[in-house]
């Protein structure tokens, strides 16, 4: 009998390797290890044996049997992997093919991008370089170092974004604190400009924002002086809106600038005659400036009785809502596709 049981689990093998398909596989295993199939018959006649004998041949019985289901399991194993390999041969999708009739996502520059690279080109084209400084800056840069002591009231006419747990850092009020940081990095004689995002702790409506975007410039060399300030702003100006357009400075006080400007050019819109846009002023408001303080100067390693400059800043989120009627400053940090697909 112990034969018969090598001889069936020989012939069990030998019939798997053959066998290619989950059906077949499934008959096979009736024939051989079903309720009638052969290894039952073998098990049958064992009944026939003495009590000694049988026990023997039980014990072999079981190796065969366990000996053949392994190899029926290893080969359903087979050939589900082989299957699922077929499967997926025949089933491949490429992530990466254009989808037919759907329209394709390429987006556009947003319009605050745009102005600030249109700018970038021109000042480039005046010997300018574009520089860049930390959103999250050190509160020596913000205001310190522009003249703005720690007890100064003009602290207050920037709403700012302290950080918590960092009472020296602040989320930078205005590109200003690059002017410094220029001056360090590149030395003078000096032209730079730098545009950038700024945050100012507002409550927020139509033209407050906590997170905007201004175009920092400044010019030091030997012998700068504001006749110098008013041939780059009106350059400026005329590229923006038109070469009939005018610039009208007047003084105001900022810290880091001595005489202090504030800057207007006539209104795009009405040509200066006055209308709802200016309100009825003929002059929109777009840049602060001036002469740099000697103190910043000194803060800049720079010595204001051989140098002096120039310094103004462009409020770039301004310049982008005169330029396209934008009347709600806040569509332009929302992120409404809706919005940003119209430039
Ligand atoms: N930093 C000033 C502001 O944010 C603008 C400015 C820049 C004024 C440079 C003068 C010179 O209001």
């Amino acid at each position: 009998m112990k034969s018969q049981l090598e001889q069936l689990k020989q012939a069990a093998i030998d019939a798997l390797k053959t066998v290619t398909d989950n059906e077949s596989l499934e008959r096979l295993r009736v024939e051989i290890l079903g309720r009638k199939g052969k290894m039952a018959e073998l098990m049958k006649q064992m009944a026939t044996l003495a009590d000694e004998e049988r026990k023997l041949v039980g014990a072999a019985a079981n190796e065969v049997k366990g000996a053949i289901e392994a190899a029926f399991a290893e080969k359903a194993e087979m050939a589900e992997g082989a299957e699922r390999a077929e499967r997926l041969s025949r089933e491949w999708i490429d992530v990466t093919e254009p989808a037919i009739g759907v329209r394709s996502g390429i987006g556009n520059l947003h319009p605050v991008t745009q102005v600030r690279e249109d700018l970038e080109d021109l000042f480039a084209s005046m010997g300018f370089i574009v520089a860049d400084g930390p959103e999250l800056e050190s509160e020596y840069f913000n205001f310190t170092a522009l003249n703005i002591p720690p007890t100064h009231p003009a602290r207050d006419m920037q709403d700012t974004f302290y950080i918590e747990g960092h009472p020296d850092m602040v989320m930078r009020t205005h590109t200003s604190p690059v002017q410094i940081r220029s001056m360090k990095k590149y030395g003078v004689p000096l032209r730079a400009i730098v545009p950038g995002r700024c945050f100012r702790n507002e409550a927020t409506d139509v033209r407050h924002e906590h997170t905007f975007h201004q175009l920092e410039g400044v010019v030091i060399d030997k012998g700068i002086t504001l006749s110098h300030m008013k041939g780059v702003l009106e350059t400026v100006a005329k590229h923006l809106y038109g070469a009939d357009t005018q610039i009208r400075l007047r003084p105001k006080f900022y810290p880091f600038v001595e005489p202090g400007v504030n800057g207007e050019v006539t209104c795009f819109l009405c040509k200066g005659v006055g209308c709802r846009l200016c309100k009825k002023s003929g002059w929109l408001e777009v840049f602060g400036a001036g002469m740099i303080h000697p103190n910043v100067l000194r803060e800049g390693g720079v010595d204001p009785d051989v140098y002096s400059g120039f310094a103004f800043g462009f409020g770039l989120t301004r310049l982008v809502m005169l330029k396209y009627g934008i009347d709600d400053i806040r569509h332009l940090e929302g992120g409404d596709l809706r919005f940003l697909k119209q430039f």
